[in-house]
């Protein structure tokens, strides 16, 4: 791998807002000529692209993007969650978008150099780690709409901290009735740019109603729960931990899979299944329903204290924190930061 050398180090932020702070370095690659060009491949000063007006993602939107986290301890040793399922689900959503496959175990040593690189600049206090953010963006100068023949793949670092401003305290989610994020068929269920900005005005129209995101619902029924678009959502009905299933317009979070198999693991009662608005809003209203919690890697495990529906606020339990989502937060974090045992082999020192 090459490396550009930075003549001058930048200073470290104090505040951890999330995705605001950017470290040192990053990777490029770049895609030419019909392939991936692995031997140029480099780790190099972060620094912004100079790229034509004309450049076919500011038109058409061919993008991609992954999110995972690297996590340092006391002892200065450094770990990452899962990694290779980030590589493959970053396949898997270049296939959907017409970008060629790259190699993911390149790809994914390459982003372990590069958090050694940065090492520095992981957090250590609690709820803090470094986001590592891959992406691949098409680089074709013309407005026709043909999938590219030109890609730069980058990965950008950020150190963070919680992703919600208010931290661990439990958010306030919409259930929108009105637009649709995806449908079966369509890009829901890949990482792909276009999705997040399909969600932006329901966001926005959200937070000005006093939420902090919005729930989705299925597109082809308007009866279904989804997915909140940064974290996939679980529900403890009756003791029972009920997610909705993946059917090809939700994303498949490899948080929400890690907890699904943590908690199976640890004998809770796990149903994937359709779970519609009615019944939650029912159990809501009979007092069944005990928890809401959304997982993503941003968002780690986030606990939802009331929603939204039809005009109408319903609490969720108690309101609080709730007991198994601080359970798959404990474990989960625990696991990932090196204090818990990591009896899934989910775990990769780097350092
Ligand atoms: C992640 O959790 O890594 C994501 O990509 C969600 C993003 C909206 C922050």
């Amino acid at each position: 791998m090459k490396f550009i050398k930075r003549e001058q180090l930048k200073e470290k932020p104090s505040d951890l807002q999330f995705g605001k702070h950017f470290t040192d370095y990053m990777f490029m690659m770049k895609y030419h000529d019909g392939g991936w060009d692995y031997d140029n491949a480099c780790i190099k000063p972060y620094e912004p692209f100079v790229l034509d007006p004309s450049t076919s993602v500011f038109h058409y939107g061919q993008a991609v993007f992954e999110g995972l986290k690297a996590y340092k301890n006391d002892k200065g040793e450094v770990r990452l969650f899962r990694p290779m399922e980030n590589m493959k689900r970053m396949n898997d959503s270049c296939w959907r978008l017409c970008i060629p496959q790259f190699d993911e175990k390149f790809v994914h040593d390459a982003i372990a150099e590069l958090v050694k690189t940065e090492k520095d600049w992981i957090p250590t206090a609690p709820g803090t780690s470094l986001y590592i953010r891959p992406f691949v963006i098409a680089t074709d100068e013309t407005l026709g709409v043909h999938s590219s023949k030109n890609y730069i793949m980058a990965v950008i670092l950020s150190p963070v901290g919680a992703y919600y401003a208010h931290g661990f305290d439990p958010v306030r989610l919409y259930v929108e009735e009105n637009y649709k994020r995806a449908c079966k068929g369509g890009t829901g269920n890949h990482k792909v740019a276009g999705n997040y900005a399909a969600s932006i005005l329901a966001a926005d129209e959200a937070e000005k109603k006093g939420y902090d995101q919005t729930l989705w619902l299925d597109a082809a029924e308007n009866k279904y729960m989804e997915e909140v678009g940064s974290m996939n959502i679980f529900f403890v009905i009756n003791g029972k931990v009920v997610t909705p299933k993946l059917g090809g317009s939700i994303l498949p979070g490899i948080t929400r899979r890690s907890t699904i198999e943590l908690l199976k693991a640890r004998g809770y009662d796990v149903e994937e299944r359709l779970v519609s608005v009615k019944e939650v809003v029912d159990a809501a209203k009979d007092g069944t329903l005990d928890e809401i919690f959304g997982t993503g890697t941003a968002a780690v495990v986030s606990p939802v204290g009331e929603f939204g529906f039809e005009g109408k606020d319903y609490k969720v339990g108690d309101g609080k924190l709730g007991k198994v989502t601080k359970y798959v937060y404990d474990e989960l974090t625990g696991i990932q930061t090196g204090v818990k045992p990591d009896e899934f082999g989910w775990v990769e020192r780097v350092i």
